[in-house]
């Protein structure tokens, strides 16, 4: 399919490198195609960035038809653009997609589609330290429609956005809520799947949590509220007794870039590193012999997020002095290195 490129004839004015927050400002351009059924994807085309007209009887507006992804672009001190492991992004989309019943995407062919429209907007990539262009492919149900069925018409576009760090705490320690109430996500559920419900439905949570002084909640299982699972919408990792812990893939927990990234790099290192259930009890007995020696987020949008103190069951739980612990700054220093060209890659992820 042929690639149409219209471009704008008002180019818009730059926000200052050291004034950039998440995800407010887009860039000159955007990415479009649709789908039809029984035509495919169709009418690629990048764009001037826009509003996009949609009939109010829309799938997407009534029964969340939709998924989306992230990933970053970063420039080089030899002003190449790098992209850190963007066909993980596409394969993933094509797994929300079949759980969600939205066709898949030829994933080489939106790749092509991204890095044209990157190409295009190269002089958008910013280059302070911690900023980074970010992405954002999503695909939305279009067919005006009410009846509750798979839609037969969708929109798949990307935009792009100059990002500073996603926590103005930047690489701070956050605190963190256990939430006993809600939950994000079970087994069977869409939890694995990157889709706006799953997002809408974590707000109370947080809305709760930050009420209380906390920057987001850590959560447990669906089924018995025992297990950990994410934190906010982030995975999470512990450092126990030498040994790194995250929860094990269980059908609830996202598959995060940056998790499957973290585990590669500590195997490459030789640090222990284990994929388990792990429980909120286990964790506290863990934190009670001092042995809980580091706690971290992970995620696209602030890479690692280290956890400073986490508040369960009425008592609060210090973790490294809430201060960001050494394996979680070599982390996010290493990471960030290799998606900035800085460090040598050693795994082939940059593209
Ligand atoms: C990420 O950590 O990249 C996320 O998925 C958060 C995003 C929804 C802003």
């Amino acid at each position: 399919m042929k690639i149409d490129v219209q471009l704008t004839t008002a180019r818009k004015q730059k926000p200052a490198s050291d004034q950039l927050v998440f995800g407010k400002t887009f860039t000159d351009h955007m990415f479009i195609m649709d789908y039809t059924a029984g035509t495919g994807w169709h009418d690629a085309r990048i764009v001037p960035y826009q509003p996009i007209t949609l009939d109010p009887a829309s799938t997407v507006f009534h029964y969340g038809q939709t998924v989306f992804e992230g990933l970053k672009a970063y420039m080089t001190k030899d002003e190449q653009i790098l992209l850190f492991r963007p066909e993980k992004n596409m394969q993933r989309m094509n797994r929300s997609n079949d759980r969600l019943c939205m066709p898949h995407i030829d994933e080489e062919f939106a790749l092509e589609g991204l890095k044209q429209l990157i190409t295009i907007e190269r002089d958008w990539i910013p280059t302070a330290e911690g900023t980074s262009l970010y992405i954002r492919p999503f695909i939305i149900a279009t067919e005006p429609y009410l009846g509750v069925s798979p839609s037969k018409r969708y929109q798949f576009i990307i935009i792009l956005s100059p990002v500073g760090a996603y926590y103005k705490e930047g690489i701070n320690p956050v605190k963190i809520a256990v939430e006993n109430q809600y939950v994000r996500a079970a087994v069977g559920g869409t939890g694995n799947a990157k889709t706006a419900g799953n997002y809408a439905g974590s707000l109370k949570a947080q809305e709760v949590a930050e009420a209380a002084g906390y920057s987001q909640v850590l959560w447990l299982d669906g089924k018995e509220k025992q297990y950990i699972e994410e934190v906010g919408s982030m995975n999470i990792f512990f450092k126990i007794n030498g040994e790194v812990v995250t929860p094990a893939l269980n059908g609830s927990i996202l598959e995060g870039v940056t998790r499957s990234s973290i585990i590669e790099l500590l195997q490459h290192w030789n640090i222990p590193v284990t994929e388990r259930r792990i429980s909120i009890e286990e964790l506290y007995q863990a934190y009670k012999e001092g042995l809980l020696e580091e706690a971290f987020g992970t995620g696209t949008a602030a890479v690692i997020s280290p956890v400073g103190e986490l508040f369960w069951n009425g008592e609060k739980l210090i973790i490294n002095d809430g201060k960001t612990g050494e394996l979680s700054t070599k982390l996010y220093d290493t990471l960030t290195g290799i998606q900035t060209g800085k460090v040598e890659d050693p795994f082939g992820w940059t593209v």
